[in-house]
């Protein structure tokens, strides 16, 4: 059997489960690493008493968790958006930022439960350190799996979240910083290089500069494509949408900018903009955007691009065999409908089939072909659950609507995907890897034919894995959020 929570003292982390600070005096933490006077104040003020913190604690696990982290990870070292305070963080969880994708749990908890929660996050996060994964130790380690040993080497530092990864004829690569940085990593070295001319963008929630493709013929050219969330002012609104760029590749400059794509309507909401970007074998470029938040007004309607697979020419214009052009008020870009957030695309390297995954809701994450016309059943079927516990649908299939061919409850948070080419990964060849967000590894599906028969979890507690792409050289590179690194898969004997 392998073990995988070794990483934790090999790495030196400090990661202190809240196991362990439950036999202590719940009230007050002795930890002084990140300790947060205000914070620290507050939960004295609200001594929980051990059944409070118990409940708290199986209520934080399954109904934030997933968006949070198991170790409340997205609330250490941060600014506090809406404040700090107990009153602050019961406002948040009760009433929700439903703009910015946090549910409102006012159905799910009374207010007590909801002090308790608050309570036991600012007692938590005291008790939380960030991931120390050090250069030295990814770069020495050697892990197992069932089928081969392999290490991390670490191919670029110094990134906040990427988000996209391209490689250029030449091997250098090319990445996205959702932070809005876009940059060039030349072959061999471990200096990113800033490329100018990148689209502005709202990096707010989950949005930012997202993926980035090249063209099929960009040796001839030097054409790029850019996804992103884009941002207008109307009225009083800050809306956003996603979009996008292509542009040319001189040096470490983009010329030629022209948007191509813009997803119809623009919405006041920072999530789901789903914007992975691949080319097609038939040339075209396949662009994902996610639902935005608002499921029921998008995902199943034809004359709203939101919770689809759109497919364009290089030059945004509108194929004439996509399956809605003639369909009246129907946006001609649209390739499949009933998705929810797909944000991970690749294509099939035998098949050329478009394989895609996407976000559940609570549970129902999903892998799918997407085929000209269907409909993947969002939010009509799903084998999630709304975020705050209610019933979102009762049904996991229906009569026109495509049955998922892999789907996770718990959700995994899935990313970036791509399938094991070429021969340097004895045992793992064709099989498909998606990257998990939520729970920080990397999953390998067994594949025979187009079925998944099993998954196998890889690089556990890496780090939020954002993007997974095979290189030019044959090797897996792996991009991992917060601190924002690139890694290499180096098979060893
Ligand atoms: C679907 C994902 C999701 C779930 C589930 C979720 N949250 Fe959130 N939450 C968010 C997002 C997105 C924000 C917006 C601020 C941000 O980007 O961190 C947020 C914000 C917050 C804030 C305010 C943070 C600030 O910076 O002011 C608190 C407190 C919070 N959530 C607590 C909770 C608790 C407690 C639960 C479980 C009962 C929960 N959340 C469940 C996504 C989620």
């Amino acid at each position: 059997m392998r073990k995988t929570s070794y990483l934790f003292p090999l790495l030196g982390l400090a990661l202190i489960s809240f196991d362990s600070c439950t036999g202590s005096n719940t009230s007050t933490s002795t930890t002084e690493t990140n300790a947060n006077t205000v914070a620290e104040t507050s939960a004295k003020e609200m001594a929980l008493t051990e059944a409070q913190l118990e409940k708290a604690r199986t209520s934080y696990a399954s109904y934030c968790s997933g968006c949070h982290g198991e170790q409340m990870e997205a609330f250490t070292d941060r600014k506090w958006k809406h404040g700090n305070s107990a009153e602050n963080l019961f406002a948040a969880i009760k009433h929700g930022y439903p703009d910015e994708g946090m549910p409102a749990f006012e159905q799910t908890f009374t207010d007590d439960e909801i002090t308790g929660l608050v309570a036991y996050i600012q007692e938590g996060i005291q008790n939380v350190k960030q991931y120390d994964f050090s250069e030295e130790t990814a770069a020495t380690e050697v892990y197992t799996s069932e089928a081969l040993s392999y290490r991390l080497d670490t191919v670029a530092t110094g990134l906040e979240i990427p988000w996209g990864m391209a490689f250029l004829p030449n091997g250098d690569m090319l990445i996205t910083d959702r932070n809005g940085a876009f940059y060039r990593l030349p072959k061999g070295n471990r200096q990113l290089q800033k490329i100018a001319g990148a689209p502005e963008v709202l990096a707010q929630g989950q949005g930012g500069l997202l993926d980035v493709e090249l063209h099929p013929d960009f040796a001839k050219n030097n054409t790029i494509f850019l996804s992103y969330s884009a941002v207008k002012q109307e009225g009083d609104q800050t809306l956003s949408t996603t979009a996008v760029m292509r542009a040319k590749l001189e040096g470490n400059k983009l010329t030629g900018q022209k948007v191509i794509f813009e997803a119809q309507p623009w919405a006041r909401t920072r999530h789901h903009y789903g914007s992975r970007l691949e080319f097609g074998r038939d040339g075209m470029l396949y662009v994902t955007v996610g639902d935005r938040g608002q499921h029921h007004e998008n995902a199943q309607t034809i004359e709203r691009a939101p919770g689809k697979v759109h497919r364009i020419k290089d030059d945004g214009t509108i194929p004439a065999d996509n399956p809605y052009v003639n369909e009246k008020n129907a946006i001609a870009s649209i390739w499949t409908i009933g998705n929810r957030n797909i944000q991970g695309m690749v294509i099939h390297p035998q098949t050329g089939a478009i394989w895609t995954n996407e976000h559940g809701p609570r549970g129902g994450d999903e892998v799918n072909i997407a085929e000209k016309g269907k409909n993947y059943g969002w939010p009509v079927i799903s084998y999630g659950i709304n975020y705050n516990g209610t019933v979102l649908t009762e049904l996991t299939k229906k009569e026109g609507m495509e049955q998922p061919l892999w789907y996770w409850v718990p959700s995994i948070g899935p990313s970036g995907m791509a399938f094991v080419t070429g021969n340097r990964y004895k045992g793992w060849e064709g099989d498909l890897l998606v990257g998990s967000l939520r729970f920080q590894f990397l999953s390998k599906l067994k594949m025979d034919g187009n079925k998944i028969v099993s998954e196998e979890k890889l690089l556990k507690n890496i780090g939020r894995l954002r993007d997974v792409k095979m290189g030019p050289d044959g090797y897996i590179y792996v991009a991992v959020e917060s601190p924002g690194t690139i890694y290499r898969v180096v098979p060893v004997e």
